[in-house]
């Protein structure tokens, strides 16, 4: 069994030795595939491959017809919109993802980038305090959660909106629940974006909703950039200049934003939330552990496609 590790971004070095000690032990194949900067080599690699470990990279209908012995790819980390799921089932092929394993270096982030803004991005000049705050978590999953968690400690007065859970699970977790996405940022100065990308929630973050939001608003993005109207974004951010921006995910407009939003506006130059060697590490090897799990035993319970 050869297992491809297919990573643009590369995972940690200590990472990628105990995804290769796992697969060891099972008797597979490890093939390392770093940095690749043409397409090509992807496709080159994952024709021999017969289960690949990836990251956000782009697993589009072309990769997954082109591996041909693919029986898995598994997604080391949350968000699965990289991989076409229909032509993963059309091949026969099981994709999973790895659900929690990098959300607290996620959630850590978010906190990075919230002081960041209200220190006014550490440029000297007085800033403000996260204490006391209302924080708005949106929505509630495993990033959430930790982001949560984490704003407890920094005092904040936590809020979440998840339309897939009820007010009951969030306020058990001493979380005040809102009814509405409408409510929670017009309720909260902060709101961490934790939304995946679907259909439903692309584009969602519009003018509409972050007009509402309260005086010195302060976005934190570590979701996907596809979540915000970029256009609606600007839109917003020159009518508000009370508001900020900050983001792990750099926009479409990021040359726009960073022109015209200098002192509100910052992107991180590459998606960095995920990019610790813990999260790494327990992704990775997570991802491993269930593709030997799914080869050996035909467990499927991270399955994500039909
Ligand atoms: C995720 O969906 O798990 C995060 O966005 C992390 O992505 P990355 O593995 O490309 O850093």
């Amino acid at each position: 069994m050869k297992v491809l590790i297919a990573t643009e971004k590369p995972f940690a070095k200590e990472a990628v030795a105990g995804i290769k000690e796992v697969l060891d032990q099972a008797g597979f194949e490890t093939v390392l595939l770093e940095k690749y900067t043409d397409k090509q080599q992807l496709l080159d690699a994952v024709a021999t491959a017969d289960a690949a470990i990836l990251r956000s990279d782009i697993f589009d209908k072309e990769v997954l017809d082109a591996g041909k012995q693919l029986k898995i790819v598994v997604r080391a980390g949350a968000g699965y919109d990289n991989i076409d799921l229909a032509a993963a089932t059309a091949n026969n092929i099981c994709a999973m993802n790895t659900p929690g394993q990098n959300a607290n270096a996620v959630a850590e982030l978010a906190f990075g980038l919230a002081v960041y803004a209200i220190r006014n991005f550490y440029n000297g000049t007085s800033g403000t305090e996260l204490a006391g705050k209302k924080l708005g978590i949106h929505a509630y999953g495993n990033v959430g959660r930790n982001v949560a968690r984490i704003a407890k400690g920094f005092n904040m007065d936590v809020y979440a909106f998840d339309p897939f859970l009820s007010a009951e699970a969030i306020e058990k977790e001493g979380v005040k629940a809102v009814g509405s996405v409408e409510e929670l940022y017009s309720t909260c100065q902060f709101v961490s974006v934790n939304i995946p990308a679907t259909a439903e929630t692309k584009n969602s973050i519009n003018y509409a909703l972050l007009s509402k939001m309260p005086q010195k608003a302060v976005i934190i993005n570590t979701a996907r950039k596809e979540v915000i109207n970029e256009a609606e974004m600007v839109k917003v951010l020159a009518e508000r200049t009370d508001m900020k921006y900050v983001t792990d995910i750099m926009p479409g407009n990021h040359a726009e934003m960073a022109e015209k939003f200098e002192g509100r506006y910052f992107s991180t130059p590459k998606k960095m939330g995920a990019q610790t060697a813990e999260a790494n590490t327990n992704a990775g090897i997570a991802a491993a552990k269930q593709i030997v799990d799914f080869i050996k035993n035909g467990n499927d319970r991270f399955r994500v496609n039909k």
